[in-house]
């Protein structure tokens, strides 16, 4: 009998939209990027993280949320609870811009422009995984999502509602976190993350 061979799976959306993703060139910031990030996770998720831009490591290894911010991020998720297999974790801009000084590559936050032309991904990705409730990490995030640049301070823990519906989450981003000077202030800024991812995978369930 005729043997019908397994065709290889077709990639999948997200995948699909992730290649595009590595392909941009909608601002500069891709001529001094090593590689743009695109979101991870999967296409069914009921939470989507939106941080600011891949720092140094992300930058290098292609993925979001994995180098010291990273871990601040995966140590509140534990204590929330949260899976982070089961999160679409992104970010506003998906090229790391930075300045070189010496070996180092200092963070430059990411400017209107560049958040703007990056925009157009995150649409991409929102549209394509239609997250029930989206936690946007930061100021970068938070205005990239709601058109409110207002300061972080009064709207940390509070819940902002797009135009399409979708309620987002307002949390500290992680790197912020971490560069509080304070041994204290840190912890009390890491319990509060942890407490909006708590607040996000109830509201995911
Ligand atoms: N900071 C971000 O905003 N995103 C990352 O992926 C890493 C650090």
């Amino acid at each position: 009998a005729a043997q019908v061979l397994a065709r290889p799976a077709p990639e999948g959306p997200v995948a699909t939209l992730a290649e595009e993703v590595r392909t941009c060139t909608r601002c500069d910031l891709c001529r001094h990027a090593t590689q743009a990030v695109p979101g991870q996770g999967p296409r069914d998720a009921c939470v989507m993280i939106v941080g600011e831009q891949p720092g140094d490591q992300e930058d290098l290894r292609g993925l979001p949320f994995v180098g010291p911010a990273g871990q601040v991020f995966d140590r509140a998720a534990a204590v929330a609870g949260m899976n982070r297999s089961a999160v679409f974790v992104t970010n506003a801009v998906k090229h790391f811009k930075f300045q070189a000084r010496g070996k180092r590559r200092i963070h430059q936050r990411p400017d209107a422009g560049e958040v703007e032309a990056c925009r157009w991904w995150l649409d991409l990705e929102r549209e394509l995984v239609r997250p029930g409730l989206i936690v946007a990490m930061g100021a970068t995030a938070a205005e990239a999502l709601t058109g409110d640049g207002r300061h972080m301070a009064r709207r940390r823990g509070r819940i902002e509602t797009l135009e399409d519906g979708t309620p987002v989450l307002i949390a500290w981003h992680p790197a912020y976190v971490l560069r509080l000077p304070d041994a204290d202030a840190r912890a009390r800024a890491e319990a509060e993350l942890a407490a909006d991812l708590t607040i996000a995978r109830q509201m995911g369930e």
